[in-house]
């Protein structure tokens, strides 16, 4: 058979996917003496084998273009893949035999879930290389970032600076509700970037008491307007997470959402101070990806393809802290989340600046 090797995008889509996907077309061809089959949307795909063969050509042009050519899902396990209302089957050794029979190994482009999933069919005989896909940035791949991440923060910061202009007219509070689920990583860079004056975060639950303080605190030097970036998955003391829905076919069927809109509520409530709430959604995924993940994900693509055609399978592409590739064990990645760092330098400097994490 020719050498050949497959990739795919799982989970939700990031900023930075088609620039991954390019960088891999383009080494396996120019480098390798590859070729290279994509599966659409993700593991579903695979199944019903719907796939593509990717050339130069079909790569040119999508550096800067946001989603993926590839198409995706966050919700077709192959290990509990849907077959109808309610019904799942287990679809992983087809799998396994379809990726096989078109190319030698998979290329895994995603998230937590998808590198889980990967996880599972590697244990299982699949030869696997990982790339790390998330704007949430929770993915456990030592001190790197997540392609995405930065585009989906930068794009939080910029939201920040207009609600910045607006609060100050009209005296008014300003709740801004990010994604990330249950790290609080985009709220924390977009909260440093764009001057908010409070960061909630689920590493660290909040009380309306310290938010309060920390607004009554400006309204005595003579600010009369407060910036609250809320992470979807903050939580008060004691407290609940908010949940929009559950996609009961999804890996994790929880989706969050909602609590930007209770802390507005309450402020306004407890005190008296016009509160307005601003949820970013899916802005946040979409949209061209900002320079540096575009050579994050330039330098993951052709990394994940070095990996690949050294057969070094079992391994997510990752960085080192001095911006070498650092390849790390699948099991490793995905054996949980990475969140902030409650102790580290960053939350350290957001509170020397008077930034309150309410708490
Ligand atoms: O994991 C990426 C992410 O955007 C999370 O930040 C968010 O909680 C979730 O996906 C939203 O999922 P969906 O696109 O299914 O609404």
């Amino acid at each position: 058979m020719k050498k050949r090797i497959a990739v795919l995008t799982g989970g939700g889509d990031a900023p930075g996917l088609n620039a991954v996907i390019r960088a891999i077309v383009k080494t396996a061809i120019r480098e390798y003496g590859y070729e290279v089959v994509g599966f659409r949307n993700g593991f579903r795909g695979v199944v019903e084998r719907d796939m593509v063969l990717l050339t130069e050509n079909d790569v040119a042009g999508i550096l800067p273009r946001g989603g993926t050519i590839l198409g995706t899902s966050n919700r077709d396990s192959p290990f509990k893949f849907p077959v109808g209302k309610d019904k799942y089957e287990d679809k992983s050794k087809q799998c396994i035999e379809t990726i096989l029979e078109y190319a030698e190994a998979l290329i895994s482009i995603g998230g937590d879930g998808s590198l889980m999933l990967s996880h599972k069919l590697f244990e299982m005989g699949l030869p696997v290389i990982g790339c790390p896909k998330t704007i949430d940035n929770d993915l456990k791949i030592g001190i790197a970032q997540t392609f995405g991440f930065e585009s989906a923060y930068s794009f939080a910061a910029e939201a920040l600076d207009r609600l910045h202009t607006t609060a100050e007219s009209h005296h008014r509070i300003m709740c801004m509700e990010v994604m990330g689920r249950y790290a609080g990583w985009i709220a924390l860079y977009a909260g440093i970037a764009g001057g908010a004056d409070v960061i909630l975060i689920p590493e660290i639950p909040f009380t309306y008491k310290k938010i309060i303080e920390k607004i009554e605190e400006r309204k005595k030097m003579g600010k009369k307007f407060s910036l609250i970036i809320v992470a979807e998955g903050a939580k008060p003391k004691g407290g609940k997470l908010v949940v929009q829905k559950m996609v009961s076919a999804s890996i994790d069927p929880v989706r969050l959402g909602g609590i930007g809109n209770v802390v507005a509520s309450e402020l306004e409530k407890m005190t008296g101070m016009e509160t307005r709430a601003t949820v970013l959604g899916h802005l946040q995924r979409g949209g061209s990806p900002t320079p540096y993940d575009r050579i994050l994900s330039t330098m993951y693509g052709t990394a994940a393809m070095d990996l690949a055609a050294k057969k070094q399978y079992g391994y997510v592409v990752s960085l080192d802290s001095n911006c070498k590739i650092k390849p790390i064990p699948l099991a490793e990645a995905a054996s949980g989340i990475r969140t902030v760092d409650v102790t580290g330098e960053l939350v350290k400097t957001a509170r020397k600046i008077g930034i309150s994490f309410g708490d």
